[in-house]
C-alpha cells in the first residue's frame, strides 16, 4: 500500500468505520481473544456495540503470538474493507525477559546499554505479537511522593533526553516497515505529568511555559526527533486545561511547531476524565473537545464512539478532523506493514525462541550491575569475600518481587533472587538466612531469628525495600522512609555488632534516616529485574565494580520535597559570604542540600579529579572551549567512573540553575592509571529560553565545574563574548 491507497481506503469508509478507528479497546471485547467477554467493572459499562469493535483500531495489552494471531485472523474475516488491528501494550523495561526498573536505567548512564535493552525487549514483544509499546515514558520528575518515578530516567532534562532518544532508537531499530523485530514507540505522557502536585498521582500541573518548555518538553522532543511514532497525552492539567483537551499542547505545539503526523492517544478513559476535570458537562462535550484538541485514538471510553458522528451532523465538528486522525492511524498501519503482513512478527515459534532468551537475561544482568547504586561503603566493607560466613537478613532476601511496577509478562517466578544467587555463589555453610521481617510486620520472633543469625556471622546482608506495589501508578506516599518493621528490623541487628551491608529495593528515592546510620555499605539496586540476584552477587562480590550515579536526588526528608539539583538560587541562598545571620533561604530543622545528590555514586576504587583547566576562558558564537580534567584511580582495583560537566550562567535574562548537566562521559580505568577527559563547550549548549520564549544565549560570565557528581566539583568560570544569540 502507498499513501494514495491508504487516501483510496479512506474514501471507501463509511463515517462509523471512521469513527471506529479512533476507537481503542482491551482484549476482552475481540472475539479469539483469550478473555473474549470477559468484560467486567468499569469496562462493562462502556456503550460499546458490535460494529465499533468490528471496526475499531486496536487492541489494549494483549500480547502473545497464538491470541493475536487469532484475534487479527477473526478480525479480517469480519472486517467489511480488510483493515488490520493495531496491537498495543505496554513494554517498558522488557517483555518477558525484565530489566531494571527505568529510574534505575538512568542510574546507569549507559545510553548503548539502555538501548540494547528495548532492542531486546521489541524482539520479544514482536515476536509476540505486539506492534506498538506504550513507552518511552520520558516525564521528568522531582518528587520521590509520586510513585511513578519509578518509569522515567529522572530529574535532568538533558540525561532525558539522551535515554528518550536511545529507547526509542532501541525500539524501533531502523526500519520499521520492514524489520518485523521492532515495535513502534509511544512516548508518554504528553506533558509534565511528572510535575503533579505533592507528586499525587494525576494531580494538578501548573507551570510557567518557560519551564515547561526548558525542563520539561526536552525529553518528548528527543524521543520524536529519533522518530517516535506515537505520543501518548497525560491525566493531568496543564496551565488549568487537562492534556487530553489540550490545544496548545497538542494541535499548536506538538502539530504545528514540532511537526508531528504520527497518531495521538490519550491515556486511559482520559477523554471522559475531562467531564470530573470539570471542562465538559458530558460525554459529548469531552469527546467535542478532544477531537478539536487534537487527539486521535481515545483510549478504553466511548465518547467518540457515540458522540462524533452526531457532532458531525449538527456541524459542531468537521468531518475533516475524523479524516486527518483517521489517516494517521491508517498510516500507521500501513508503515507496520499490516495490509501485507497483519501479524507481522508474530510466531508461536519464534516466541518459543527468543522470549527469555539466555543472552537477553545475560544484557539484563548487565545492565542491572550497572544501575545499582553504591551510596556508602565504610571500611571498604564491599566486596564481600566467599570465605565470609554471610546472614542474609530481611523481606527481600527471599523475595522474587524484584521485577518492579509495569513488568511486561514478566513472571516473578522465573526472577534470580537473593538468596538463590548467593546459594549458586558460596560454600554451603557460609550463608545463613532469616526473614527478619515482612515487608511491614516484624514479630518477636522473627526479630529473634535475624539476631541470631546475625551472631553467628561474619556480616550481615539485609535485603530491604518496598513492594513493588508501593510505587508505580496510583501508589503516591507521603511517607517515603522505609516502612517501620523494616526500620526496626535494621536497628536491632546493626545492634549486633557485625558488619551490616544493606540492599534495598525500591521504585522511589527514598529517605534513608534509619538505614544509612546503620549500615555500612550501602547498594541501592532499585527493581533490579529477571536477574536481580545474579547482578548483586556480582556487585557484593566485586566481580563488577559498582559504577552507578543517582538520576534523581535522594531528599534528607519529605519536608524538602521537590528538591533537586538544578534548582534556582535564591536572592538569600545559605552559604553565601555576605549572607545574614537569620534572613537566608534554608529550614530551621533540616539542611537545604538532599541526603545523597544527583550524580553521586561511589565504587569500589577512588578516583582523585585534579588539573581542570579550559583551553580558552572565552568563548564566541562560533569556537569552542576545551575542558579538561584529569582523572585518576587511586584505588586498589579498577573501575568505571562517569565524569560529570555542569555550567552555569551568571549573566541570564532570567535567573538560570545554579548547575545544569551539559556532558558526560563513562571512562575505565586500572589502579593508578590516570586520563585526562576533555569536553567541548559550545555556544549552543548555553541556550535557554529567554522571557519571550526565544531559545538564545546571553553575553556574560558563566561557571563550569567538572566532577565526579553534582555537589563535588571543581570549577573555572568563563565568558561568552557575543551580544545576543542564536535561535535555533
Ligand atoms: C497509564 C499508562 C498506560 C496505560 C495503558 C494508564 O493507566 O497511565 O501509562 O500506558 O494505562 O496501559
Amino acid at each position: 500500500m502507498t499513501t494514495s491507497t491508504v487516501n483510496h481506503l479512506l474514501k471507501q469508509m463509511t463515517i462509523k468505520e471512521k469513527i471506529a478507528q479512533l476507537l481503542q479497546l482491551a482484549g476482552p471485547f475481540f472475539k479469539g481473544s483469550d478473555q473474549q467477554g470477559q468484560i467486567t467493572g468499569p469496562m462493562a459499562e462502556m456503550p460499546i456495540e458490535e460494529e465499533h469493535i468490528l471496526n475499531s483500531s486496536s487492541v489494549l495489552g494483549v500480547s502473545g503470538a497464538k491470541e493475536v494471531i487469532s484475534i487479527q485472523q477473526k478480525h479480517l474475516e469480519e472486517n467489511r474493507l480488510g483493515i488490520p488491528l493495531l496491537f498495543m501494550a505496554d513494554i517498558v523495561h522488557g517483555y518477558k525477559t525484565i530489566f531494571p526498573v527505568p529510574l534505575a536505567i538512568g542510574c546507569s548512564w549507559d545510553l548503548e546499554l539502555a538501548k540494547k535493552s528495548t532492542e531486546i525487549a521489541a524482539k520479544e514483544a514482536a515476536v509476540s505479537g505486539v506492534h506498538v509499546t506504550f513507552a518511552p515514558m520520558v516525564d521528568l520528575v522531582r518528587d520521590p511522593r509520586w510513585g511513578r518515578v519509578m518509569e522515567s530516567t529522572g530529574e535532568d532534562p538533558h540525561l532525558n533526553s539522551l535515554f528518550a532518544k536511545a529507547f526509542v532508537e532501541g525500539f524501533q531499530k531502523e526500519n520499521l516497515t520492514s524489520d518485523t523485530e521492532s515495535v513502534a514507540a509511544c512516548v508518554k505522557h504528553f506533558a509534565a505529568y511528572g510535575a503533579a502536585q505533592a507528586g499525587r498521582d494525576y494531580n494538578t500541573v501548573d507551570l510557567s511555559e518557560r519551564q515547561l518548555r526548558e525542563s520539561y518538553l526536552p525529553a518528548y522532543k528527543a524521543a520524536l526527533d529519533a522518530g517516535c511514532e506515537m505520543v501518548m497525552t497525560a491525566f493531568n492539567t496543564v496551565d488549568g486545561i487537562p492534556a487530553t483537551g489540550n490545544k496548545e499542547l497538542m494541535r499548536d505545539l506538538l502539530r504545528e511547531e514540532w511537526g508531528f503526523d504520527g497518531v495521538l492517544i490519550s491515556d486511559w478513559g482520559a477523554v471522559k476524565e475531562l467531564i470530573a476535570h470539570g471542562v465538559a458537562e458530558d460525554e459529548k462535550e469531552a469527546a467535542k473537545k478532544a477531537i478539536l484538541a487534537g487527539l486521535d485514538i481515545e483510549m478504553m471510553t466511548a465518547c467518540y464512539a457515540q458522540y462524533l458522528e452526531e457532532l458531525v451532523e449538527q456541524g459542531e465538528i468537521d468531518i475533516k478532523l475524523i479524516d486527518e486522525a483517521v489517516l494517521r492511524i491508517l498510516t500507521l498501519k500501513e508503515k507496520l506493514d499490516l495490509f501485507n503482513n497483519p501479524c507481522r512478527g508474530a510466531s508461536i515459534e519464534a516466541e518459543k525462541a527468543i522470549v527469555g532468551h539466555a543472552d537477553h537475561r545475560k544484557a539484563s544482568r548487565d545492565l542491572a550491575a550497572k544501575s545499582t547504586v553504591l551510596l556508602k561503603n565504610n571500611h571498604q566493607t564491599l566486596p564481600l569475600s566467599r570465605n565470609q560466613k554471610i546472614a542474609l537478613i530481611g523481606p527481600f532476601g527471599d523475595s522474587n518481587d524484584l521485577l518492579g511496577p509495569w513488568a511486561g509478562v514478566g513472571v516473578k517466578d522465573e526472577a534470580v533472587t537473593m538468596i538463590k544467587a548467593l546459594k549458586d555463589h558460596l560454600p554451603e555453610n557460609n550463608l545463613i538466612f532469616s526473614e527478619g521481617s515482612s515487608i511491614e510486620k516484624i514479630t518477636q520472633s522473627q526479630l529473634d531469628e535475624a539476631l541470631q543469625a546475625a551472631s553467628q556471622a561474619d556480616v550481615v546482608v539485609l535485603a530491604l525495600g518496598e513492594s513493588s506495589s508501593m510505587s508505580g501508578e496510583a501508589n503516591s506516599r507521603t511517607n517515603i522512609q522505609l516502612p517501620q518493621a523494616q526500620l526496626e528490623l535494621i536497628k536491632t541487628v546493626a545492634k549486633e555488632g557485625k558488619p551490616v551491608v544493606t540492599v534495598l529495593f525500591n521504585g522511589r528515592p527514598l529517605d534513608l534516616h534509619g538505614v544509612v546510620e546503620h549500615s555500612d555499605a550501602l547498594l541501592e539496586a532499585w527493581f533490579p529485574g529477571t536477574e536481580g540476584g545474579n547482578a548483586l552477587v556480582d556487585l557484593l562480590y566485586g566481580k563488577v565494580s559498582p559504577s552507578a550515579k543517582l538520576s534523581m536526588s535522594f531528599p534528607y526528608n519529605v519536608g524538602q520535597v521537590p528538591v533537586y539539583y538544578n534548582h534556582f538560587n535564591t536572592g538569600r541562598p545559605k552559604g553565601a559570604p555576605d549572607a545574614q545571620e537569620h534572613y537566608v533561604s534554608d529550614y530551621m530543622d533540616s539542611p537545604n542540600d538532599p541526603l545523597f545528590p544527583f550524580g553521586f555514586g561511589l565504587s569500589y576504587t577512588s578516583f582523585a579529579y585534579d588539573q581542570f583547566e579550559l583551553s580558552t576562558d572565552e568563548l564566541t558564537a562560533d569556537s569552542v572551549i576545551e575542558a579538561s580534567i584529569r582523572v585518576k584511580n587511586t584505588g586498589s582495583c579498577s573501575g568505571e567512573e562517569i565524569v560529570q560537566l555542569y555550567i552555569r550562567d551568571f549573566s541570564g535574562e532570567i535567573v538560570r540553575p545554579v548547575k545544569e548537566l551539559k556532558d558526560f562521559c563513562r571512562i575505565s580505568l586500572e589502579p593508578g592509571e590516570s586520563e585526562i577527559i576533555r569536553f567541548s563547550i559550545k555556544e549552543e549548549q548555553l541556550r535557554y529560553h529567554h522571557k519571550d520564549l526565544s531559545f538564545t544565549s546571553d553575553a556574560g560570565k558563566f561557571e563550569v565545574f567538572a566532577g565526579p557528581n553534582s555537589q563535588d566539583t571543581h570549577s573555572l568560570f568563563f565568558t561568552l563574548k557575543m551580544k545576543g544569540g542564536h535561535t535555533s
